[in-house]
């Protein structure tokens, strides 16, 4: 087993990369593949505003595969009897490598991530026609990118140019992301580690948050100490852009401004989490701007929290992907009704989904190299099974807005409450748990620094 430090690696992550994992992976794909070529590109460096670009981040498929975090740079798998990766990336170069930094060139990235063979990538149109000769399928992504598909359209069409010549061209075109995709669903030791550790280090930046709310502030202050503790904690990015929304703004499921002050007798909803080595956490946590709950505050997060422990409690590996979300809405249903902010009894409810007038999201998703990951939720036409090794969230919501039928004192409560967890052989495991979510827990924390 092979490790080594990376030395471009953005922000103060001191994770060792173990290149063995990302071959085994390729290994595994091409076994999936049969016979044929795999083209995977990393994502395209992009502009910002006129000279200035956008933080860079990688494609996580090419990711996922090699690793590797420079651009410019495409992944060929070629499987069959000898199956081949080949890297195509950028070459040294010390002028640009004196204002952008290091790149490996193909000859160290060949050697340091494990891989067959390795070319400039200067040489990609060329060699790829060659590549794709007498291959009975070509998988990669069709539809990701205009560009790649024009370019890879014209690979083909030199490659078919060569049929006088006895040469063949992929009768197949297959969507690559149907193999990866599965792949990407199951995390192995190494992927759990580094969802453990951004977990943790988003539960440092809530409770950052937590403490430093008080009333007056502004939700960008807050949201300043989330990416003060995520990029200390060692991660290079936000996995999403933070919602920082204090009172009614927590009724706007993606609210991004993040520009008002806090009320003292409001909520604070914060969904943030951070990105570590390419994986990402996504918390939801709502608490008291005053650090006290109102009665109605009180009695809506005490329902949202009894319905996330209803989903936790169906998370576990042989019950369907669908049953956490079906036990969340139950108990939402019976609160709602209770509470008398539905009417009729939490059968009804559930029948004519009147439910949806507060809570209008589903309670989770997968979770990995992205905040909203790669897989498959139905399989055949039924909510798949959960299995050990699976990712996902639990974040189940009310969002109350103002209306003739609602009681006043529930006005402009939004609550969402959300953890990351893994299933495991006996059920699941929270990454997450770390950040406060108990009332008591909460009260305790919220503006004491
Ligand atoms: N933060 C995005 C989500 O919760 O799905
Ligand atoms: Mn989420
Ligand atoms: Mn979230």
């Amino acid at each position: 087993m092979k490790g080594y430090s990376d030395p471009i690696l953005l922000g103060a992550s001191m994770n060792n990369i173990d290149t063995a994992v990302f071959a085994n992976r390729r290994a595994e794909l091409a076994r999936r593949m049969g016979r044929g070529i795999a083209i995977v590109p990393t994502a395209p460096e992009r502009m910002r505003s006129r000279d200035s670009d956008y933080p860079y981040r990688f494609d996580s498929y090419f990711y996922y595969l090699t690793g590797f975090r420079e651009p410019e740079s495409v992944l060929m798998v070629v499987a069959g009897e000898e199956s081949q990766s080949i890297l195509f990336c950028r070459d040294r170069n010390p002028e640009r490598e004196l204002w952008e930094g290091f790149r490996h060139g193909p000859e160290k990235a060949r050697e340091l991530f494990a891989l067959d063979a390795s070319a400039s990538i200067a040489t990609l149109d060329e060699a790829a026609p060659k590549l794709l000769a007498n291959q009975p399928a070509l998988h990669y992504a069709p539809g990701a990118d205009p560009a790649w598909d024009a370019r890879i359209m014209n690979w083909l069409n030199q490659t078919r140019a060569q049929v006088r010549n006895g040469i063949s061209t992929p009768a197949e075109i297959r969507d690559l992301r149907t193999l990866l995709d599965e792949m990407r669903v199951f995390k192995d030791a190494t992927e759990i580690d580094i969802m453990r550790r951004a977990a943790a280090v988003s539960a440092r930046g809530h409770e950052r948050a937590m403490r430093a709310t008080r009333p007056g502030r502004k939700e960008f202050e807050i949201e300043a100490e989330l990416l003060y503790a995520f990029c200390r904690g060692g991660s290079q990015f936000p996995a999403y852009w933070p919602i920082v929304a204090g009172g009614a703004n927590a009724c706007v499921l993606h609210y991004r401004d993040n520009s008002a002050p806090l009320a003292g007798g409001d909520l604070l909803l914060i969904d943030a989490g951070c990105e570590v080595d390419g994986y990402a956490s996504d918390i939801t946590r709502t608490f008291p701007v005053s650090g006290r709950f109102t009665t109605a505050q009180r009695e809506i997060y005490g329902l949202v929290l009894a319905a996330q422990a209803a989903a936790i409690a169906k998370m576990a590996p042989g019950n369907r992907w669908n049953e956490p979300h079906d036990a969340a809405v139950r108990v939402l249903a019976q609160g709602l009704v209770d509470l008398g902010l539905c009417e009729g009894t939490a059968d009804g409810v559930i029948e004519t989904e009147d439910y949806k007038r507060f809570y209008m999201h589903r309670t989770g998703h997968w979770l990995g190299l992205d905040v909203h990951d790669a897989g498959e939720y139905k399989l055949g036409g039924e909510w798949r099974a959960l299995e050990a090794g699976m990712t996902l969230t639990v974040e189940p919501g009310c969002y109350i807005r103002p209306a003739d039928n609602v009681p006043k004192q529930f006005w402009n409560i939004g609550v969402r409450i959300e953890d990351d967890a893994l299933i495991t052989p006996s059920g699941c495991e929270i990454l997450s748990a770390a950040t406060p979510k108990s009332i008591a827990e909460i009260e305790a924390m919220v503006g004491h620094e």
